[in-house]
Order: C-alpha cells, then sequence, then structure tokens
C-alpha cells in the first residue's frame, strides 16, 4: 500500500462528508484507522521531525482546538434556533489527555499557539485544568475565542491557568439587537465577562461578523468602545458556512465597505504588517494613534488561504486541515488504539497532503459546472 500514489491513497482514506449530513459529524473510523495503518507512506512518517506543512508548503503553526459543540447562544449566522440538532456524546470527545497528547506531537513539530473554541469553549467543564494542561505541554501562547457569557466568572482562573487573551463576539452594543442576533443573549452577561479579562489582564479582542440589516451602522460605534477598553475590534465578513449559507448574499458586506463605514476612525489604508505567518486577520493602524488598531477577516472579498498558518481539531477528535471544506480525517480511535507518535504524526501529514489551496467561498453551489464542494456544516461543530 505504501507505494500509492498520494492522490490515490488519499481519495482512499479521507473523508468527504455528504452535503446532506449538516448536524451529524462524521467520522472515519475505520477508514481513517485503515489508513494510517495500511495507507500512509512510510518514507512520510519516516520524516517525522520535520516541522508539519500541507501540499502547498504552509507549516502548521497553530491549532484551532474545538472543545465542545455545544453553546449557550445560537447565533442566526452560525446555528439554526434551538442550535445544532446533535451532539457528541461525552465518550466520543476526546478527553483531556488525549488532546493533550495531541498537543504536545504538535509542538514537537512546529506548533505555537492553541486557540480553544466550541461552540461555546467556557461550556465545558474543567476547561481551565485543559489550559493548563497545553502549557505544560510546552505551548506557551494559548488563547480562546468565547462568547464571554460564562466569563465574569472563569477570566481570573483562566488567566493564572495561563491563558494569554480571548476573542470575544460582540455583534452589537445594543440589548435588543444583540439578543436577536444571539437569539436570546444577554449583552449585560457579556459585557461583564469582557470586564472580568480586562480585570485580569487577558489581552482582548472583539469579533464582530457584519451583517448589512444588522450592524453595518454600528461598526464606527464598536471600534471605539472596543478602543475604549484597550481591545482590539475586528469585523469578520458573513462566510456561507453553517446559517451563513442560508441568509441572503445581500447581507454579505466585503472588506472596501466595511471600510467605508469606518471612514471616520481615519485607519492607514495599508497594512504595515509583514508577517507571512500570520492567519487571516488583517490590521489597520489609526492614523492618528498607530497604538490602536482595526482588524479585518475578510475570507470572501480578500482572501488570505496563501498565509494559512493553522489545522482544525472537532471535540471529536477530527483533524480538519481547512474550514471550509469537508475533508477530514479522525484521529480519535487512533489514540485510543495507542498509537505511537510517529503514527500521529503520519496522519497529520496525510490530512495535509490533501488541504487546498483556497476556499472557493465566492463560486456559489449554483455555479454547478463546478464540483466546489462548500462546507455547511456549522462552525459551532468544527470550531470557526
Ligand atoms: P488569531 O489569528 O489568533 O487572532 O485568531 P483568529 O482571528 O483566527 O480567531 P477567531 O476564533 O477569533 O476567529 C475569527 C474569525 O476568523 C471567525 O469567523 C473564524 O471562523 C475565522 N477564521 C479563523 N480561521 C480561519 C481560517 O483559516 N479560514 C477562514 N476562512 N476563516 C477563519
Ligand atoms: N461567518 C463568519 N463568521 C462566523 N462565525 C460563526 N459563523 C460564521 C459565519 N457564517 C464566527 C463568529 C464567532 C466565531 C466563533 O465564529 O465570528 O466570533
Ligand atoms: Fe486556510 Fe482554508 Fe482558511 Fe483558506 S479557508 S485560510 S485554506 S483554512
Amino acid at each position: 500500500m505504501a507505494g500509492l500514489l498520494p492522490s490515490l491513497w488519499y481519495r482512499r482514506a479521507v473523508q468527504t462528508t455528504s452535503p446532506r449530513a449538516r448536524v451529524r459529524l462524521p467520522l472515519v473510523t475505520s477508514e481513517s484507522r485503515r489508513a494510517v495503518h495500511e495507507l500512509v507512506p512510510a518514507d512520510v512518517v519516516q520524516r517525522s521531525s520535520e516541522p508539519l506543512a500541507d501540499a502547498e508548503g504552509r507549516v502548521v503553526r497553530y491549532l484551532r482546538l474545538s472543545v465542545t459543540d455545544r453553546c449557550d447562544m445560537a447565533c442566526t449566522y452560525c446555528m439554526p434556533a434551538g442550535g445544532e440538532d446533535e451532539h457528541g456524546l461525552r465518550e466520543e470527545l476526546l478527553t483531556f489527555e488525549e488532546i493533550t497528547r495531541l498537543v504536545r506531537v504538535l509542538a514537537a513539530h512546529g506548533l505555537r499557539r492553541v486557540r480553544l473554541t466550541g461552540g461555546e469553549p467556557l461550556v465545558r467543564r474543567d476547561v481551565v485544568a485543559l489550559v493548563q494542561k497545553i502549557r505544560d505541554a510546552g505551548i506557551e501562547d494559548v488563547w480562546m475565542t468565547t462568547n464571554a457569557s460564562r466569563l465574569a466568572a472563569l477570566a481570573s482562573p483562566l488567566r493564572e491557568a495561563g491563558l494569554v487573551g480571548v476573542n470575544v463576539s460582540i455583534d452589537s452594543l445594543d440589548p435588543d439587537r444583540f439578543a436577536k442576533i444571539t437569539r436570546g443573549g444577554r449583552l449585560a452577561s457579556v459585557l461583564a465577562g469582557i470586564e472580568a479579562a480586562r480585570e485580569a489582564s487577558l489581552a482582548l479582542r472583539t469579533n464582530t461578523v457584519v451583517m448589512r440589516s444588522e450592524n453595518l451602522g454600528e461598526l464606527a460605534a464598536l471600534a471605539r468602545w472596543a478602543w475604549s477598553i484597550d481591545a482590539t475590534p475586528r469585523f469578520i465578513e458573513l462566510m456561507p458556512i453553517g446559517e451563513g449559507a442560508r441568509l441572503p448574499s445581500s447581507e454579505r458586506v466585503g472588506a472596501g465597505e466595511m471600510r467605508e463605514a469606518l471612514g471616520s476612525l481615519e485607519l492607514e489604508t495599508s497594512d504595515a504588517a509583514a508577517d507571512t505567518d500570520r492567519g487571516p486577520a488583517r490590521y489597520l493602524r489609526s492614523k492618528r494613534d498607530p497604538q490602536r488598531r482595526v482588524g479585518f477577516i475578510t475570507a470572501v472579498s480578500d482572501e488570505f488561504c496563501a498565509s494559512c498558518n493553522r489545522v482544525r481539531l472537532t471535540s471529536q477528535g477530527e483533524v480538519r486541515p481547512c474550514l471550509a471544506s469537508r475533508r477530514a480525517v479522525s484521529l480519535r480511535e487512533l489514540l485510543r488504539d495507542g498509537a505511537g507518535d510517529d503514527a500521529i504524526v503520519g496522519a497529520l501529514r496525510w490530512a495535509l497532503a490533501g488541504k487546498g489551496a483556497g476556499h472557493d467561498f465566492a463560486i456559489t453551489p449554483r455555479d454547478a459546472s463546478s464540483d466546489v464542494d462548500h462546507e455547511r456544516v456549522g462552525m459551532s461543530l468544527i470550531g470557526g
């Protein structure tokens, strides 16, 4: 088997989920197990001390680690009303020990940052202890993306466990609009969480998904407010993922229009950072105060895939090299079968070998001459 052409062994063993399987996270237990034991070419496993890179040569420095598929809100662009239908059972979730093992292996191969995501990571019990374990596994740069509804009580313990900072989702400063977008979220709890994060000296970024009919008129106010609490505001273009794929395309606001809406902030026009290993956000400085920045994550209108530095691990142990693709490889059984580190590294390399160059978000499913296979599973099931 080791002699098979990469494209062939990859196609035989990598998961491509059914377009209709929206709510059921696909786990390819037998296939991925076979793949790792039988199909990964020997030379891939032997090169195990090199950093992990994909077929385009992009090195993986960053892990998005989803610790739960549950969330205590249900944002309109993310989840259906009432939440996703199906969640992983307890025994289906990776344990903290399994997660830590993977992080340790990745850390030995170039990983520098771990970001805990969900669902909402703070609904997973004992997540504070996990932060400590990830630090102990050799990663100093540990962050979390959270809706902050439970952050008020947890900010200080998280900081003590070694968390560096939080990215907090906040789509409006108007309590009614906030409740509408999040389907019941309480702005007051989020603001209390943010305040606790400040007091605990956690670095703070805010994430606002921009929707034309909801919050386009609020962007400048959100940015000024974020600056006033020493947070970096970031504005995110709606992506055709999860419920975002069902919203009318007229809701999507591109990079140019976002900058126009922020005109009164007088931002520089070009991104000063020359870092090639930097992920999706592009930052523009204020002309008046270069310490102040605004971030833009505009995947559709301004694709950033060429500098992608990341891989995702779902709460059930699937590696997803790209947010926008259904391709996934399950590591859970491998871990539970007592596989050695080389087999795990081999599986990771093998998953990365099939990562596409970009996301094709701009091609709609109606351009059906293409075989574009957009991810429709919501971000809460993948980790965003
Ligand atoms: P840092 O780079 O550590 O600041 O994190 P981040 O901005 O990537 O993380 P965060 O969880 O705050 O995500 C903000 C938005 O970026 C969310 O909408 C994510 O879904 C989106 N995002 C994160 N990574 C990717 C990616 O690789 N591709 C795309 N298309 N979107 C991404
Ligand atoms: N488009 C863009 N961002 C999304 N998120 C969830 N769904 C979408 C979507 N369809 C993001 C939100 C939140 C993060 C966890 O995921 O920004 O901050
Ligand atoms: Fe990378 Fe895929 Fe994200 Fe593009 S969409 S930046 S290829 S993960």
